[in-house]
Formats: C-alpha cells, sequence, structure tokens
C-alpha cells in the first residue's frame, strides 16, 4: 500500500512492537531511509541493531521536531503508524506533501479522529491496513507470505522473538506485554 522506494524516507513507529520490528527490516530491504521511534535507550539501540538509519527515544525527545530536523524540514515521504491518538495526529504532521500514511493499529486505544483536514491539506494519502479483514474477505496475503518466507530463508528479514513463556505463565506473559517490556514479538507455548 505504501508503494514504498528506494528514496523514500519512511518512519516507522514503535520500533520494539511485532509489526515495528517488521517494518523497519522491510523498509530497509527497500533501500529506503528508515527513522523510527521508541520508549526507551534500550530499545533505540536494538532498532538501530535492526538497520534504522534514525532512532529516536521519544521519551526524552519530541519525536516530530526531530524527523523535521533529519529531513531538512520536508518530512517523510512514508510513515507505518501503530500508536494512534497524539502519535498519528504528529504523523501527518511529519508528512511530507504527497506522502503516504498507513494506520494498522491503535495501541494508545485513543479515539482521538486523524486529521483528515490536514491529510488534505497535504495532498496526502491515508490508508488503513487490517490484516484480518484482507484475509478473511480478500483471500489473504499468500503470495507475500511466501516473499516473506524466502527472505526469512535467507537472512534477509528476521523474526525477532524477545521471550517465550509456557501457557501456566499467560499472566506475567501479558503483564510483560502491557508493560511494554517486549522488543519484537512474545510468544506462549501451549
Ligand atoms: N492491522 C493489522 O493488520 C494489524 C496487525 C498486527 C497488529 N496490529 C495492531 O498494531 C498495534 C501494534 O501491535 P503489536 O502486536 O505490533 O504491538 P506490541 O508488540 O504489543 O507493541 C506495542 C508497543 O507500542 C508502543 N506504544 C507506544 N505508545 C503506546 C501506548 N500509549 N500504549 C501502549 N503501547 C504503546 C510500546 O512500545 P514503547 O514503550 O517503546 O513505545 C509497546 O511496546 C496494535 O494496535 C495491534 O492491534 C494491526
Amino acid at each position: 500500500m505504501a508503494r514504498i522506494e528506494a528514496a523514500d524516507t519512511v518512519l516507522v513507529q514503535s520500533a520494539g512492537s511485532g509489526v515495528g520490528m517488521a517494518g523497519i527490516q522491510i523498509a530497509k530491504y527497500f533501500k529506503t531511509r528508515v527513522i523510527t521511534t521508541a520508549g526507551s535507550d534500550e530499545k533505540v539501540a536494538r532498532a538501530r541493531e535492526l538497520g534504522a538509519d534514525v532512532a529516536i527515544n521519544y521519551q526524552k525527545q519530541d519525536f516530530l521536531p526531530e524527523v523535521m530536523r533529519c529531513t531538512a524540514g520536508k518530512g517523510v515521504a512514508v510513515v507505518l503508524e501503530t500508536v494512534g491518538g497524539d502519535v498519528l495526529t504528529k504523523s501527518i504532521q511529519a508528512l511530507a506533501p504527497m506522502g503516504r500514511l498507513i494506520t494498522v493499529g491503535n495501541s494508545s486505544r485513543s479515539s482521538v479522529a486523524p486529521d483528515m483536514d490536514l491529510v488534505r491539506r497535504k495532498n496526502a494519502i491515508f490508508a488503513r491496513f487490517s490484516l484480518g479483514t484482507q484475509m478473511s474477505s480478500y483471500g489473504g496475503v499468500m503470495a507475500e507470505l511466501a516473499k516473506i518466507m524466502e527472505l526469512c530463508g535467507q537472512d534477509k528479514l528476521r523474526t525477532v522473538v524477545d521471550k517465550v513463556f509456557p501457557m501456566s505463565q499467560v499472566s506475567e506473559a501479558h503483564r510483560y506485554v502491557a508493560e511494554r517490556r517486549n522488543f519484537g514479538k512474545v510468544i506462549l507455548i501451549p
């Protein structure tokens, strides 16, 4: 959906989320410049290891002025957004004219509506993607999945598994995710 090209700068929100860690790698696979955000210095370091060119600890620094500084005031061509609320609002502000923002989540569970007026003023594209809808209504994403598996097999993409819990520790696993301690996937073994 994002139609990314090598010349693009891509802002991937929430480097430590499952979506974010995959987004950084896929954007780098297309040879783009990747800016990402995370809530701790440790996650910022992990994001750099995954290939992010710029990683911002948003707890220490407002990401919007930093993104604008890193793009010489132009903004980014593409945003992959998963947090919602204030982060979604600022992500639209971080878009360059004719940019594309793909929203796939709302980790903050915010009910703040996107500023579609600003999207229009920037001649930008605002799109939502749902894997669930794609799989239940439109025959899934088998070709894309096969490509991703091929790239994983070639070590060009990797799944980051942060922690594995037995099902008997399901509460601890949920607490771990709720406390935002994970970088990548948390797995429960039945
Ligand atoms: N549309 C789709 O097809 C699709 C597919 C998968 C997931 N999703 C959605 O995408 C979002 C991310 O899923 P995920 O499984 O990748 O997430 P995850 O692994 O649970 O990571 C979520 C991360 O978001 C960051 N975050 C920033 N602001 C937050 C806030 N206010 N509250 C909670 N977390 C916040 C936290 O990292 P920091 O503390 O470092 O900021 C947190 O660790 C969810 O809303 C999920 O439902 C959508």
